[in-house]
């Protein structure tokens, strides 16, 4: 196996050295930071030249014992080599006119507030990162734009915008209608919260952020959202 991912490494180290990915790889999708290449069961993403935050094979690298990433198998300065995700972003099963289920929301919402009670914040939840695999479970494809933090709570709101946000983008009209309702009524703060804690805050907490992720490594090893859930799924984002 160690033979064969090495194999792929020297592979796509040489394209990548004469500028050749574009003739001899599929492009599986791209996005802001790279394109992402498949080799086989690999997917390869290679970063954009002016793209400076890399920092995904960092945060990806620290939430491989968690079920819904792609494995890493490498990484280095312009590129990382992943496992291939066999099927479709959320984005892509909309626009074939798949409907998505509740169950598959549901799932977002697990991995969300697993990563939360951890104290990584998922952040640029958007269609185009989660994918269905061909079990039929979520898969996170784009961690660029997660951090940690020792203080998940600022974010609190932050998180519930992205879920009904993505919620809304899966189809499901009714119940952020309901949620909105809900938010006005309560006069929700969401928006003053984030400006507020969004830009040196941010910053502050991603930079804090690497030095306790390394303290907390381990994390998943023994977290399963499953017996939580239940009571979980209440409490979250109410306190
Ligand atoms: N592991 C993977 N398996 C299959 N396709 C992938 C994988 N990772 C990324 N892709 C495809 O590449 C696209 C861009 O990848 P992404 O990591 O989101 O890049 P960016 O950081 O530039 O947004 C995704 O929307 C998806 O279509
Ligand atoms: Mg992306």
């Amino acid at each position: 196996m160690r033979e064969r991912h090495q194999e792929a490494i020297d592979y796509v180290q040489n394209l990548v050295a004469h500028n050749k990915l574009d003739h001899q790889l599929p492009i599986l999708g791209e996005g802001l930071s790279g394109k992402v290449y498949g080799l086989e069961d690999y997917a390869i993403k290679v970063y954009k030249d002016d793209y400076s935050e890399k920092d995904d094979s960092y945060m990806l690298h620290h939430l491989q014992d968690h079920s819904a990433f792609p494995t890493l198998h490498h990484h280095e300065d312009k590129f990382m080599i992943v496992d291939r995700v066999q099927g479709n972003t959320l984005a892509d099963s909309i626009k074939a006119g798949e409907k998505l289920s509740d169950q598959q929301f549901v799932q977002i919402e697990d991995i969300v507030t697993d990563l939360y009670d951890h104290g990584i914040i998922a952040q640029d939840l958007h269609l185009n990162n989660m994918m269905i695999d061909k079990d039929g479970k979520i898969k996170m494809i784009d961690v660029g734009r997660f951090f940690h933090t020792d203080y998940p709570e600022l974010y609190q709101d932050i998180l519930e915008d992205h879920l009904n946000l993505t919620q809304y983008h899966m189809g499901f009209f009714s119940s952020i209608k309901d949620k909105l309702k809900k938010k006005k009524y309560y006069g929700s703060s969401s928006h003053r919260r984030y400006r507020k804690h969004s830009s040196s805050d941010y910053r502050h907490h991603r930079h804090h952020s690497s030095s306790s992720s390394r303290r907390k490594r381990h994390y998943y090893g023994s977290s399963s959202s499953h017996h939580r859930r239940h009571h979980k799924r209440k409490s979250f984002f109410s306190s």
